[in-house]
């Protein structure tokens, strides 16, 4: 028995079935999420709640707390960075850049070959040991949503749940989705697509299971919908939306890299959420800068690899001139060649047809050449709060 009680709001996976002997018993089956709302006095016993919203008492032994995979993550970072153009990056990983960075600019080079089924073994335990691995014969796949290079992208249930499963097969590639999802799992915020559970199976095979957006991708929704439907209020909650995820992986050192609204999924009521990286993207070293989405990325991301909440400040002014030009491509009419070295120059885009200046300003201010002169995000979120008059 733990000697310390779980705090409220703490996460638990259930490790038995539990079918309760009283009407204060919560049920539950092996491998649901629970969340304790109240702790009791008695410290063999929770006061929680289910994925349902039902309550009642559960037995703290039936369960175990769900943890952010960290320890096992450090190799995997590595197999993430290796393999991916864009993802979250934890800043404070320097045992590990201590490790590899001897050869100059591969921190992975050495690692091209990892031992994958051991990887797969690890990440397998690592997984359950967290609470984050989920049964394969509750998860349903149905119609395929998307396609990638690595896989497809499908709609799903898993008990009784819709979900979005990726479905990666092939095992190199997997490591490093399984990167992803460890990364994942230490984040947690109501415009960050969420990951309910991972599914490795025995031959390498990955299923990333995250919740349902329902409306697609904002890009595609802002084109879609276009000035006709979307009044200005829509679109500051967007770009509100954006920057609380924003704010929150900011505070917690996490820097995105590829932010633009084609990374921003929208929920079934309209709740714009930041997407982790798509399937469709090809998977490379970080240290390609011939990958990198130009248009998006700050100059000093793209001229000397310099990634930072302030570069995402950049590509969040980027973000916000495709929400407010309703998903036009970004640096219209100039060739792509021409823009990094216009925008070395100090060139900016104009204001979107119909922006309010205010908005205008902001994005000039993410678009400052000099990445301390930008604002932060905490500074974005209060600006933007004043602006939708939340505040
Ligand atoms: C791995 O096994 C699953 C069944 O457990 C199967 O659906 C999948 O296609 C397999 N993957 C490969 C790459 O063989
Ligand atoms: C904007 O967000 C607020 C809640 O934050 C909501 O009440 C309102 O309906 C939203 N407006 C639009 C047009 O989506």
């Amino acid at each position: 028995m733990s000697t310390s009680p779980w705090p409220q709001g703490t996460e638990c996976v259930a490790r038995y079935n539990f079918k309760g002997t009283s009407e204060q018993d919560l049920p539950f089956n092996k491998g649901d999420v629970l969340t304790i709302i109240i702790v009791t006095k008695d410290p063999n016993w929770y006061h929680a709640k289910n994925a349902a919203g039902q309550e009642g008492t559960i037995p703290a032994n039936y369960v175990q707390k769900r943890e952010g995979v960290k320890s096992g993550g450090k190799l995997i970072l590595v197999w993430f960075c290796l393999y991916t153009s864009a993802c979250y990056f934890k800043l404070s990983t320097s045992d590990l850049l201590q490790h590899y960075t001897k050869d100059a600019d591969g921190l992975c080079t050495k690692l091209i070959k990892p031992k994958l089924e051991e990887g797969t073994v690890a990440a397998q335990d690592e997984f359950s040991r967290s609470g984050w691995s989920m049964s394969r014969k509750d998860l349903k796949l149905h119609q395929v949503i998307g396609k990638g290079e690595f896989g497809d992208v499908m709609v799903g249930d898993y008990r009784g749940t819709k979900v979005a499963v990726k479905c990666i097969k092939n095992d190199a590639t997997a490591q490093a989705f399984i990167a992803e999802a460890s990364v994942m799992t230490q984040l947690r915020h109501n415009n960050l697509v969420q990951l309910l559970g991972v599914i490795v199976e025995e031959n390498g095979s990955l299923f990333i299971v995250t919740e349902y957006m329902a409306k697609g991708c904002l890009v595609d929704y802002l084109r879609s919908r276009g000035r006709t439907v979307l009044g200005g209020e829509a679109l500051v909650n967007f770009s509100l939306d954006v920057c609380e995820a924003m704010a929150y992986l900011e505070a917690n050192n996490f820097v995105h890299r590829d932010l633009a609204a084609r990374n921003v999924l929208v929920s079934d009521d309209n709740i714009a959420k930041v997407s982790d990286f798509g399937l469709t993207k090809e998977a490379s070293s970080t240290q390609d800068t011939a990958k990198l989405p130009v248009k998006w990325t700050a100059p000093e991301a793209l001229r000397e690899k310099k990634f930072s909440t302030k570069s995402d400040v950049w590509s969040y002014g980027i973000l916000l001139w495709e929400i407010y030009s309703f998903g036009r491509v970004p640096y219209p009419r100039i060739p792509l060649k021409d823009v990094v070295p216009r925008v070395e120059k100090g060139y900016k885009m104009d204001c979107p047809d119909g922006c309010p200046e205010v908005v205008y300003n902001i994005m000039k201010q993410c678009w400052n050449l000099d990445p301390a002169a930008r604002p932060s995000f905490q500074m974005l979120r209060e600006w933007l709060q004043h602006i939708s008059h939340k505040k």
